[in-house]
């Protein structure tokens, strides 16, 4: 039997509960092993749950009870998530995380620690919700030279997006109802501004390109100065405006990368990629263009991907060394003047 705990029961920590119950006997079987969850960590109370009883407030608990051998954490937020997961990966704990926040700032980092003691550190769930692109990025196509990423990596802003384009909805009473349906995130100017797409676009060129991108160099622009009438104009030119996370090699060798909203012609797949819904385009040399689509937020897309790295990490207690980028200088640029 695995032991885990899981670190916060907010929307996708209640999903991955949920998840582990209500398939508990098919992912077993995958697993090889019963997965029990020990511990959930949270400030705040749970009565009436079926796993009530083990909730705890200390971290600490968990830290030191050597049966805890995967931590799951779906807190979100730098800190104290940072400190917790790296305490884990010291103490010989192995982490799963839904946090891009987390990975877009600490990969590097997290992953040298998890590597050095041979544990994993799995974060498929930081970007794209419920969709395969970290491992597909890092491992099936691994034989490419991967020379572009354009994607909807946004779920909350294209949900928004979407309504003021097919229902003429203004952007207010889009995004309060992109939180009632609990897309976006805790503080939604992560989502609007663009800060969110940037962190999955930063993760997804550090694992194509092998360096570190850091969130706070990278140009992005969010959809908060978009307008009914600019979303008319779209329509009048063929196309519909997108958030568009986009990584691109140049001939030089640099990599240009940006975030944000881009005319999308009507002819392109990202143009018919609407609601919560993320799409990614991923070029290999090789391959040529992979698009992957599906539900890019909500609670149990998200948890499918954080289980999915739970029977991972118990299948394959050692490193998974597919996943792993330098803490180097990366040879990138991101301003449009550069695009000249
Ligand atoms: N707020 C995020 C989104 C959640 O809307 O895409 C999933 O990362």
């Amino acid at each position: 039997m695995a032991n885990i705990a899981v670190l916060g029961h907010g929307v996708v920590g209640s999903g991955v509960l949920e998840v582990l119950t209500s398939h508990a006997a098919s992912i077993a079987k995958r697993a090889k092993e019963e997965i029990h969850v020990k511990y959930i960590l949270d400030l705040k109370e749970f009565p009436g749950l079926p796993y009530s009883d083990r909730f705890t407030k200390d971290f600490n608990v968990i830290l030191n009870d050597p049966e805890v051998q995967i931590v799951v954490e779906v807190m979100g937020g730098l800190h104290p998530a940072y400190d917790f997961v790296k305490a884990c990966l010291e103490n010989g704990k192995s982490v799963v995380t839904s946090n891009k926040e987390l990975v877009a700032q600490k990969g590097a980092e997290l992953l040298a620690i998890a590597q050095a003691n041979n544990l994993n550190f799995l974060f498929e769930a930081s970007v794209g919700g419920g969709i395969p692109i970290i491992r597909p990025i890092s491992q099936c196509l691994a034989a490419n030279d991967v020379t572009e990423i354009a994607g909807i990596l946004n779920g909350t802003t294209n949900f928004i997006l979407t309504k003021m384009i097919r229902e003429q909805m203004n952007f207010e009473d889009a995004l309060k109802l992109a939180q009632q349906l609990g897309y976006a995130e805790r503080n939604p100017s992560a989502d609007v501004e663009g800060l969110d797409a940037c962190r999955k676009i930063c993760i997804l060129a550090s694992l194509a390109f092998g360096t570190h991108v850091y969130p706070d160099s990278v140009y992005t622009e969010g959809i908060t100065k978009i307008t009914l009438q600019d979303v008319d104009f779209a329509d009048v030119w063929g196309g519909v405006i997108k958030l568009i996370g986009s990584v691109k090699k140049l001939e030089n060798g640099q990599v240009h990368i940006m975030v944000c909203p881009m005319f999308v012609h009507r002819g392109s797949q990202l143009a018919s990629v609407d609601d919560v819904f993320n799409g990614i385009m991923v070029r290999g040399d090789a391959t040529g263009d992979v698009v992957f689509y599906g539900k890019g937020a909500g609670k149990l897309p998200t948890a499918s991907a954080v289980v999915a790295d739970v029977i991972d990490c118990v299948k394959h207690f050692k490193a998974r060394k597919y996943l792993f980028w330098e803490d180097a200088k990366p040879n990138y640029v991101a301003d449009f003047g550069s695009m000249e």
